[in-house]
């Protein structure tokens, strides 16, 4: 039976790492939501269409031809044939992003684009409301956690490596701003979801929460 394990969470809790390695350990397909939402965004942004008119925003989406597709054991999809993949990451674009993932109907077509992923077989997918609105009847919920600073700590360490490097505070300001709209939405705002699993990584390795959740998921099975 195909499986799917949610792991919610704020910017920067260290969901994508975690999510990516539960995926290779127990064989799962990993899912980003948010570089869909990402990707929603860029492709808006290249078509000069006004992020902020919602109507707008879900028409350029929509009449995009969008293919997901399986590498190794991540799903990929490309927009129109390209795929985007470091276009997806810059601080313009992730200021945008909130804006357009408030949108009701851009939620409910990546919510379509992620329950057609299972298609593919079991899944580990990051993201805001995996466990409280997209797969509500999965067993294995997780959110994950980590102290505000610690957070912003270990995007200011990503992004020095990719070169994007902003100053400490000015990544500490752009977060609070974000987990403040994706946690104030009126339209599946991030919370824990009924019945997750909390994990508060800020003192752990990743390992460990890695850890932590796939025991949580085998004894689970058992
Ligand atoms: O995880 P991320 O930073 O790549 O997410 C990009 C944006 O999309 C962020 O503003 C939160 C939003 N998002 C969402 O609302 N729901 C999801 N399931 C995943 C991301």
């Amino acid at each position: 039976m195909t499986q799917v394990i949610a792991i919610d969470g704020p910017s920067a809790s260290g969901k994508s790492t975690v999510a990516k390695a539960v995926a290779k350990r127990l064989g799962f397909f990993y899912v980003d939501s948010g570089s869909i939402y990402r990707g929603i965004t860029w492709h808006a942004l290249e078509n000069e269409v006004d992020i902020h008119d919602a109507d707008a925003v879900i028409q350029n989406t929509r009449s995009a031809d969008w293919v997901f597709r399986a590498e190794q054991n991540v799903a990929v999809f490309s927009i129109n044939g390209y795929t985007p993949t470091d276009e997806l990451r810059t601080a313009r674009l992730s200021e945008a992003v909130s804006d357009v993932a408030s949108m009701p109907k851009v939620r409910a077509f990546v919510n379509d684009r992620l329950r057609e992923l299972t298609g593919l077989g079991s899944l580990t997918i990051d993201g805001r409301d995996i466990g409280s609105v997209v797969f509500p009847d999965t067993p294995y919920k997780f959110y994950l956690d980590a102290d505000p600073a610690e957070r912003a700590q270990r995007r200011y360490r990503e992004l020095v490596e990719t070169g994007e490097a902003e100053k400490a505070q000015e990544v500490l300001e752009s977060l609070k701003r974000r987990d403040a709209k994706d946690s104030s939405r009126e339209e599946a705002p991030l919370k824990v979801a009924d019945g997750a699993y909390v994990i508060n990584s800020t003192s752990m390795t990743i390992d460990e929460v890695v850890q932590a959740v796939i025991d949580k998921v085998e004894g689970d099975l058992r």
